[in-house]
Order: C-alpha cells, then structure tokens, then sequence
C-alpha cells in the first residue's frame, strides 16, 4: 500500500427527507463510516459527506398532509436525521440538504452543459394525472384492482397478492391516491438526457466494463444493460417533471422541474462544496477530470442504476471527473425476514438510543456481518445478544479489566518497558497489514474475526499465567508486572484495531492509558514505564436479552 497520504471524497447514500432512519439505513452509514475512519487513521486526507434528499412528490404530498410547507417539513426531519447519525458516531464532515443554492447553482450548470453538449432533448409523453388535484401522478400514487387476480388496492406497478407485474395503465378501476379521482392521460413535454446516443453507450460500457474496478455482481448487470456497440439496452432518462413539484426549475423550461434523482447525486457535489467554501479547500481541484483525487460512493444495490450509469454519464459530459468507485451493500433483513412494521422489526434509529441499547453494539454487530458483496445481511436478535457479550466484553473488554487492578494497585500504573518485547505482543503487530487489507477491501467480517483470535490468545495467554496466583506470592512482583503489562499492551494494540468499529469505546482506553488518539503507525509505540495509567472504569455494559423485548415493543 502506498504510504503517500492519498486525497478520499466519500458519500453515503442520502436519505430521503420523509422519513425515518431505521436500521436498514445504519447499515450503510455503519460500513461507510467505518471506512472513513480507518482511512482517517491511516493518515490520509478524507472528506466524507451527506445530505439529506429533499425533492419531489412524495416529500410535497406529505408536507401539505401535515400542514407544513416542504422547506418546513425538510428543516424538521434534517435534524432527527442529524441527531440519529450524531448518536451512531457517523463521522460525516458535512451533512447538509439537496435543497441549497449551491445544489440549485450545480444542478443548472450540469444541465446547460449537457444541452450545450447536444445530450437533452424534449419530447411530448402521455402520462396518468388527476384531474382533481391537477397533477401529474407518478406510478406509486395510483392504485386499483390487480388486472391478473382481481386484488383490491394494489399499487401501479405490481400485485401484493399474486406478484404479478404490470403497468399503471393495466390497472382495473385505478384511482389517484391523492385525491380519489379516476386518472386521466395528459400530454405534456419532457426533458430527457439522452443515455441512448452512442457517446454515452460507448463511455458507459469503457466505464462500467474496463475503467471501473466495480464488484462483480454490479459489472456484470451493467454489462446486460450497455451490452456490445449497437445492442445498448439503455433508454434515454426523463429528467423533468412538472408543477406543481417540490424541487428545482429548469433553466428555459417555466413551469418544469428537475427530476429528483437529477439533482440527488449531485447534491454530494453541492455539500462538499459547502464544506469546501467553509475550509477553504479548492473545490475544482477534487471535481476536474484529471484530478489524481478518490471519489467512492457507498450505496444500497438497489439504487446501482443510478450511480453507475446516471451519475458517471451526468459527470462526464458535463465535464467532471467520474467516481474512483462505487461499493454497494445487500439488505438488512431481521431475524430472517424483511424488516416489518407490524412484527415491529422496521427498527428506527432513535428507538435503539431511546431503548437504552449502546450504538456500538450494533456498530459492532454489523461490521461482524459485512463484507464487500451485495447479499443481504441479517440481524438475528439472539445472535446479537450472544456476540456482543461474548465478543465484546467477554474476549475484548475482559482483558482490560484482567490486567489494569494490579498495574494500578501494585505498580503505581507503570507498566514494565521489558515486557514489550513478548512474542505474543510480535504476533498481534504482524498482523496489522492483513486487518488493514480487510478494512481497505470493506472485508470487516474478516477483520474482526481476526481480530477476535488474537483477543483469544491474549486471553489464553492470562488464563495460563494466572495473575491472580502469582499476586499472591511476594518474591514474584516482578512476574506479575510483566504479565499485566504484556496483558494491557495486548489491549492497546487490539483498542487501535478495532477503533474505526467502535470509536467512542476508544476514546475511553485512550483516556484509560492516558495515550494520544490511537494511529494506524501507532501500533509499534508501546506503553511506557514513563507514563502511567489510569485507574479502570467500566469502559462497556453487557447487552440484556429483555432489552430486545423493549426495542421490538418500541417499534409497533
Ligand atoms: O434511495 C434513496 O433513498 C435515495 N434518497 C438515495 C439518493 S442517493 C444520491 F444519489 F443522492
Ligand atoms: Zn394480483
């Protein structure tokens, strides 16, 4: 790895401004964050931001149900949102909202480069509207009879009943959610970014086929969509929409609005602008072609389409730099099963907190369950009770509180500078390099199990010198110093590897040791004979099982 500090812009996926966070969303603010930390801790110079996502028509509709305008409504969830991602230890450095001027000013820009580059043209579509509310609807606002069973109250595009697919038109008896009335079609005039001409295919499959080192999964279902020269399956992309819209009005075009996911992606540009403008850092440097900056984005696979296609054809021909990579992650499933509100598993965020439950257990128990592929992942609750007591404080934890009684009770907390020189302490530094290939390749499963090894050894390690026997007899003093030293050492280097995981628990060992913050390089700077500890303290509580009865109760 190179040792040359690299320069990292990285994004999670932003949150619509209608809802809550729930756990499924944690899991990719978890696995991002970790990330940042651990390149943070390397050394490198990273700028991780966020937003929230604020446009469109379901953010519109549900303002006006709860008597609020949308900039009012999107100033409330932005701080629930900001307050969850605080409590979790999401580190980002700017959480801002797609609604600013600079996403306004960009998201023009972009546009008017696009047309300047012969890329958007407008056509004239037949789409469903309701004549009572006198909008255009989109797909999910109209519902009706299922065409194939005859089910009441499906949505436009498929049957909850019998999973049939359909169109909304197919639709028997529709109606509009909105209002009740029966859709009518209206013609209007679109906008569409011309994804089919062959300079874009030709870039998308150079893009998504050789120059991006993207997952398999994801190369491989982006090569059914741009196929070979002259069998792209791609259409062109409808980027506008008309009033009334909550969003932003496209220059030339009164009365038309950008399509939500238009101005979506670009609204990391416009929170790391934000940011850049208020740390004076060059913008333009980070976002040219020919930057030799990084740019990743975290996502969930099901929104992949729009990150590796839209997003990097968006950039390209409006003149920018394209992203280094895109890391997509499966979906959280609870118990075995989708997260459902009446089994009370769609878990928020703020319950977890308000239930009494310690983030970092679940920091912890998701990066156990990470990898750099798209499966989904599961939270089982049993499992996560016995993993954090068992891991955490049972391997990791214990072994402070093993070693730390007698350092500072007999040894006025100085531990001795010859026990630094054990083998056990040799076999935990050597491993540094293969955990910080697993953190780099979003490998955490892999990281902490082997971090989780070498905490069974070191526990191996007190169980048979016994420290407990050893204090008991006077002429050993010198023995039972250096056990509890090679013992605390151990902590401090297992501490360093499991910060980005679980940084707050570190920060209370780094006081605890009465060392700087932990580094990456830190790991071969041993504990002194000239600086002593602290007196422990509980620095973790064990997870009880009738704290999950509280959380599932929460959420029904
Ligand atoms: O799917 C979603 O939740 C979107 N709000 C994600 C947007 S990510 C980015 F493109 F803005
Ligand atoms: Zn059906």
């Amino acid at each position: 790895m190179s040792s040359s500090p690299r320069r990292l812009l990285v994004t999670s996926a932003l949150p619509y401004a209608n809802g809550q966070i729930h756990i499924g969303h944690l899991v990719e603010y978890v696995q991002t964050d970790i990330w940042v930390r651990y390149q943070r801790m390397r050394g490198h110079e990273v700028h991780y931001v966020g937003a929230d996502d604020t446009h469109g028509t379901p953010i519109m509709l549900r303002a006006e149900k709860e008597g609020l305008t949308p900039k009012e409504l999107i100033a409330n969830v932005w701080q629930e949102h900001k307050r969850d991602f605080d409590d979790f230890l999401i580190s980002f450095d700017n959480y801002y909202t797609t609604d600013s001027p600079e996403n306004e000013k960009l998201s023009q820009s972009i546009y008017l480069k696009l047309r300047d580059a012969g890329l958007i043209e407008m056509r004239s579509i037949e789409q469903a509207y309701d004549p009572v509310k006198e909008m255009f609807l989109p797909d999910r606002f109209i519902k009706g009879e299922c065409p194939k069973c005859g089910a009441k109250d499906q949505y436009g595009d498929s049957c909850e009943k019998c999973g049939a697919t359909y169109s909304p038109t197919d639709l028997k008896n529709p109606f509009s959610v909105v209002s009740g009335a029966t859709p009518i079609k209206k013609v209007s005039d679109h906008y569409f970014f011309k994804l089919s001409d062959p300079r874009c295919e030709n870039f998308l499959r150079e893009w998504t086929q050789v120059r991006t080192p993207l997952q398999p999964e994801a190369r491989n279902k982006m090569k059914e969509w741009v196929g070979q020269p002259g069998e792209s399956k791609l259409g062109d992309w409808d980027i506008s929409r008309d009033a009334p819209y909550f969003g932003f009005e496209i220059p030339d075009a009164p009365g038309k609005y950008f399509y939500v996911w238009l101005d979506a992606p670009i609204g990391y540009y416009a929170s790391f602008l934000n940011y850049c403008e208020k740390k004076g850092l060059n913008f333009e440097e980070w976002v040219k072609p020919d930057t030799t900056t990084e740019q990743y984005h975290f996502i969930g696979k099901d929104i992949l389409y729009f990150h590796t296609l839209f997003w990097p054809a968006t950039l390209h021909f409006a003149g920018y730099r394209t992203p280094t990579n895109v890391f997509a992650h499966g979906f959280l499933t609870v118990d075995g099963e989708k997260m459902s509100k009446s089994r009370g598993t769609l878990i928020s965020a703020h319950s977890v907190i308000e239930s009494g439950f310690n983030p970092e257990w679940f920091r912890y128990y998701f990066a156990t369950k990470l990898n750099d592929s798209m499966e989904d992942l599961d939270l089982n609750l049993q499992d996560f009770v016995a993993r954090v007591n068992s891991d955490l404080l049972g391997k990791y934890i214990n072994i402070a509180s093993r070693s730390a009684g007698f350092l500072v009770k007999r040894f006025g907390g100085l531990v001795s500078d010859e026990a630094m020189n054990h083998p056990l302490l040799t076999e935990i530094s050597t491993a540094q390099d293969k955990i910080a290939t697993l953190y780099e390749g979003r490998e955490y499963a892999k990281a902490l199990r082997a971090i989780m090894d070498l905490a069974d050894k070191v526990n191996a390690f007190v169980d048979e010198n016994k420290p407990w026997d050893i204090a008991k007899a006077p002429e050993c003093e010198a023995d039972l110093q250096s056990i509890c030293s090679v013992t605390l050492e151990a902590f401090r280097m297992l501490s360093l590897y499991l910060k980005p995981v679980l940084p707050k628990v570190v920060a209370g060992v780094e006081a605890f040791l009465s060392v700087p913050p932990l580094n990456w390089n830190d790991i071969n700077t041993p504990l002194s004979s000239q600086n002593p500890i602290n007196t422990y303290k509980h620095l973790m509580t064990r997870v009880e099982a009738s704290q999950i009865e509280t959380l599932l109760a929460a959420n029904v």
